[in-house]
């Protein structure tokens, strides 16, 4: 399919989303149930079949873990749930809005939010410039907004607000010292403390985290691990982790899905998961 014809489709998706959002009213009605489900999931690359007929369901407020061994289709499942790929069949639902084919910064919108590496027109800006723009437009401000009286005072409380929580946020990530660096000169593991802490601060419901902490040193890993069970308890937030180190997984996932050649294989709990047969045949070759 061109650019445009999937743009177009695309577009028509969004609008017929937006249609479905006033009609039902509160779109952020937060009830039981999954906070993801994925059915049937499929996306071939010119004949090559990465994710071939996927199904699965992220509980509310769980710490999930995705795994599987190399080119299983853990990274196209991310693309096509965030809008990043068209999906070429399957439904993507969200707290039990679908999504299926939203653009990725509509699905961001709705809470369901991924982690991006940093645009080459960000490597220009410093660290701290490009968490200062990470809500993007959550917190813009409208025409309107800007004539009314006390606006200044508005945005000035606003700015200072926003700028106390990136602050917050870079001390967390132990990147503060680097607040004045530009992007594009951070080390790898330091990008990937950028990524993730510009997903966080657009306030989402769920992270998709894929490889979030390679090149990550081991002691802040565990510290990033705890931060991110506060936020399960604290906000009930719900993460989907892509992670190949098992003893992370098996520690600290409650719940496991293993992908093999674009399919669910297995999924359950850690310790079942690890010890099932077509789960390590998958992996033969590779360490489980
Ligand atoms: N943009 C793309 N174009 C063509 N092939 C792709 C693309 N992205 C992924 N693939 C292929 O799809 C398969 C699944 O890849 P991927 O989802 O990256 O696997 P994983 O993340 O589990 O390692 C692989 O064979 C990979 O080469
Ligand atoms: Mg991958």
């Amino acid at each position: 399919m061109s650019d445009d014809a999937t743009a177009a489709r695309a577009a028509a998706a969004d609008a017929a989303a937006d249609a479905n959002a006033d009609e039902t009213g509160d779109v952020d009605a937060r009830t039981g149930g999954p906070a993801l489900e994925v059915e049937d999931l499929r996306k071939s690359f010119a004949g090559l079949v990465a994710v071939d007929g996927a199904t699965f369901s992220v509980e509310q407020g769980s710490l999930t873990g995705l795994i599987g061994p190399n080119g299983a289709g853990k990274s196209t499942t991310f693309n096509c749930i965030t809008g990043v790929h068209d999906v070429d069949g399957g439904t993507v639902r969200f707290f039990g809005e679908d999504v299926t084919g939203l653009r990725t910064n509509r699905v961001a919108e709705r809470g369901l939010v991924r982690t991006f590496q940093i645009a080459r027109e960000l490597e220009e800006m410093t660290v701290l410039e490009n968490l200062m723009l990470a809500p993007g437009d959550q917190r813009g401000e409208t025409l309107a907004q800007a004539v009314l009286p006390g606006f200044r005072d508005a945005v000035r409380d606003r700015e200072r607000a926003l700028r106390e929580e990136v602050w917050e946020t870079l001390e967390l990530f132990e990147i503060d010292h680097l607040a004045d660096e530009q992007a594009g000169n951070l080390s790898g593991g330091q990008r990937k403390l950028l990524e993730l802490s510009r997903a966080l601060l657009t306030d989402p419901d769920m992270l998709l985290l894929d490889e979030p902490f390679a090149g990550v040193n081991p002691t802040l890993e565990e510290k990033l691990l705890d931060r991110i069970h506060a936020l399960q308890r604290e906000r009930g937030l719900t993460f989907l982790l892509v992670e190949h180190d098992m003893d992370l997984i098996m520690n600290h996932c409650e719940h496991v899905i293993v992908m093999h050649q674009g399919q669910v294989l297995a999924e359950g709990p850690p310790e079942a998961v690890r010890d099932d047969e077509q789960v390590i045949d998958a992996y033969l070759g590779e360490e489980i």
